[in-house]
């Protein structure tokens, strides 16, 4: 069975019992701020988990993108080093939205594995978690599982959670035990066991049962409904049908590897490390996936992580001798073999081997510079007769020339040196620091309870783009030292958001008038942050909020002037460009945004042109209020952070 020929089965299986398949969601998920990537099949659901959002439809089944490399879920370091752990993978899924429960998802689960695909069920184990004998009946009751396969793990293993807030439950997975020669510890001390970290026993898939929520505080609230979500790792699946001792030898990667050999002139067989192509094999798909869904490798956030994983399928290309760019060759066999059921690669193909062919050649001639800086390094050193590069040296490589410093230590240690990584650490310390020390007031930090509270509304109504100057009521307010933070039933005042900064003005009560320094947004409250006149203890809540208009309109005529620049952006270079960060004041703007090369002279300035003639058919501007999801679908460039 090829792995197409698998992927349609789990999807015909669950459509059959009236699952409705929805295709998987980006795997750069732009409208979620918690996470970097796209990380469980759950992840487009979560709204309906949180009751913020519905569906048509109550069973859902697909296969979606996943990325494994930061926060909560990274598997990074392992990739390369097993046969099982991936950057990007599929995860198969089913879903109950508030309808069927453990019993069903237990059944089919196995009825799936053991009738339709014949897993021998000898080999197959269930853990459930600690405390949930339901599942753990429903184990030995409705399926013919041995019942001394029946485990029960805590909070670590059974206890699943998308990231450290948001929708979770106890769950129940099945591995399956592979046989003693796919052990991989070295260990002697080491006995392999169900969660017992060697690849003998290994997950295959993950029945979670969502019943709580947990807020920023780490509490968990129960959720109104209950709620199945389901994970199989799909690389994982296709190596035990296909009979396979490593996810690796499947028709997943084969290709992939072929390729890479190809390129390199070299034989994977005949090769003592395979590691270098399993890397490069793991990593391409990764990048290709998350460029094609908007991604772009940069120096922050989810760019940085793509950056890093580029370079390392790079720093992997060296160890079989190729360093001139070679990743992106490699992304046309990827499309051959994926591009069928996710045509979006095969669509942006050009797009992606031209962002990776750049970013290569962008590493190149990072290790260049960094290799020539390394070499005065390494003189001064000699001629001190020192042997340990100081940590403000390899602090420079890294912080000013984009070095990693995994490899300041192979270079080190070619050439009989070491680092100093006490030094090291203590200058990456002072420079978070430094970063935290320039980062201005965050209004976050204001505890709950520090607030004098009048009314507890839950929002502050922002009336500001219809009104400049209204008549309102302070709900509540916290003083700190001389600085005072107020929050208005209605405000004209717009908060710093988007780029753009928060409106300055003033506000007048009984006995009072404070001058609004700037305004912030905290979750659904507006705060007009004030220099405080001694002690305030306001008689009356009425207050008359003024906003200085002079600088609204400055700073409103520069906000839309980035939403003219981001579409001429996107004529001119490409779709592709994203906005990255923007700053929008009174007198300037600056627009961040994403591109894999320089941008040219006649580029640029027919980027200033379409800007101008918009600017010169001085067009009404029009303000609407829409979901994020539908502006998305628009194209309202400029929304999406
Ligand atoms: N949401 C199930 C899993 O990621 O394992």
């Amino acid at each position: 069975m090829t792995a197409g020929e698998i992927r349609q089965q789990f999807i015909d299986f669950f459509k059959d019992k009236n699952h409705k398949f929805v295709p998987s969601s980006s795997v750069v998920p732009l409208e979620d701020p918690t996470l970097l990537f796209t990380n469980a099949g759950m992840n487009q659901f979560k709204d309906i988990f949180l009751e913020k959002g519905t569906r048509s439809y109550k069973r859902a089944v697909n296969s979606q993108k996943c990325i494994r490399v930061s926060g909560k879920h990274n598997d990074v370091e392992e990739v390369g080093h097993d046969t099982y752990h991936h950057t990007f993978f599929e995860m198969l899924g089913n879903w109950s939205f508030g309808d069927y429960y453990k019993k069903e998802a237990i059944e089919w689960a196995w009825e799936l594995f053991t009738k339709v695909w014949k897993l021998p069920k000898e080999k197959l184990y269930a853990t459930v978690y600690t405390t949930d004998d339901e599942a753990a009946d429903l184990w030995a009751s409705q399926t013919d599982i041995n019942s001394d396969h029946i485990l029960r793990f805590g909070d670590k293993d059974n206890f699943w959670e998308m990231g450290n807030t948001g929708p979770c439950g106890p769950c129940s997975e099945i591995h399956i035990d592979l046989g003693e020669e796919y052990c991989d510890k070295k260990d002697t001390k080491h006995i392999c066991q169900v969660n017992g970290e060697c690849g003998r026993f290994i997950e295959l898939w993950n029945l979670v049962f969502i019943q709580y929520n947990r807020d920023d505080s780490g509490k968990l609230h129960p959720l109104p409904k209950k709620h199945v979500d389901t994970g199989a790792g799909f690389e994982r699946i296709v190596a035990v049908l296909q009979n396979k001792h490593s996810n690796y030898a499947t028709d997943v990667f084969m290709p992939l590897i072929d390729k890479i050999a190809e390129i390199t002139k070299t034989d994977y067989k005949k090769a003592v490390d395979k590691s270098p192509y399993h890397v490069i094999a793991d990593h391409v798909r990764m990048l290709t996936f998350s460029i094609a869904d908007g991604g772009m490798p940069s120096n922050e956030g989810r760019g940085y992580v793509m950056r890093r994983i580029l370079r390392r399928a790079a720093r992997y290309g060296r160890k079989l001798n190729i360093s001139k760019p070679f990743i992106y060759k490699i992304v046309p066999v990827l499309v051959k073999n994926m591009g069928d059921f996710y045509p979006e690669i095969a669509d942006r193909q050009t797009h992606i081997q031209s962002v990776i062919k750049a970013e290569e050649e962008h590493f190149n001639r990072t290790l260049d510079r960094g290799l020539e800086i390394f070499d005065k390094i390494k003189e001064e050193l000699r001629a001190k007769k020192k042997k340990i590069i100081p940590g403000e040296e390899v602090f420079k490589l890294y912080d000013t020339y984009g070095f990693p410093v995994d490899l300041t230590g192979i270079l080190a240690e070619e050439n009989g040196l070491s680092l100093d990584a006490a030094g090291f650490e203590k200058e990456m310390e002072a420079q978070k620091n430094r970063a935290r020390s320039a980062s201005k007031f965050d209004a976050r930090q204001i505890n709950q309870t520090d607030w004098i509270i009048f009314e507890d509304t839950a929002d502050s109504e922002f009336v500001g783009y219809e009104k400049l100057s209204i008549e309102t009521e302070i709900t509540r307010y916290h003083m700190d030292n001389d600085t005072l933070h107020i929050v208005l039933k209605q405000t004209p005042f717009y908060a710093e958001s988007g780029g753009q900064v928060g409106d300055k003005g003033t506000l007048s009560g009984e006995g009072f008038e404070l001058q609004v320094l700037d305004t912030r947004k905290e979750n659904e409250h507006i705060i007009h942050i004030c220099k405080s006149p001694g002690q305030f203890n306001p008689e009356t809540t009425k207050v008359l909020a003024e906003v200085l208009q002079s600088g609204r309109m400055d700073t409103a005529k520069n906000h839309t002037a980035t939403h003219l620049l981001h579409a001429a952006l996107r004529k001119v270079l490409g779709e592709h460009v994203q906005q990255a960060g923007s700053l929008v004041e009174a007198e300037r703007l600056r627009f961040d945004f994403t591109h894999f090369n320089k941008i040219m002279p006649d580029q640029l300035q027919e980027i200033e042109t379409i800007v101008n003639q918009k600017i010169q058919l001085n067009t009404t501007i029009q303000i609407a209020r829409e979901k994020l999801t539908d502006a998305k679908k628009k194209g309202r460039y400029g929304l999406i952070r």
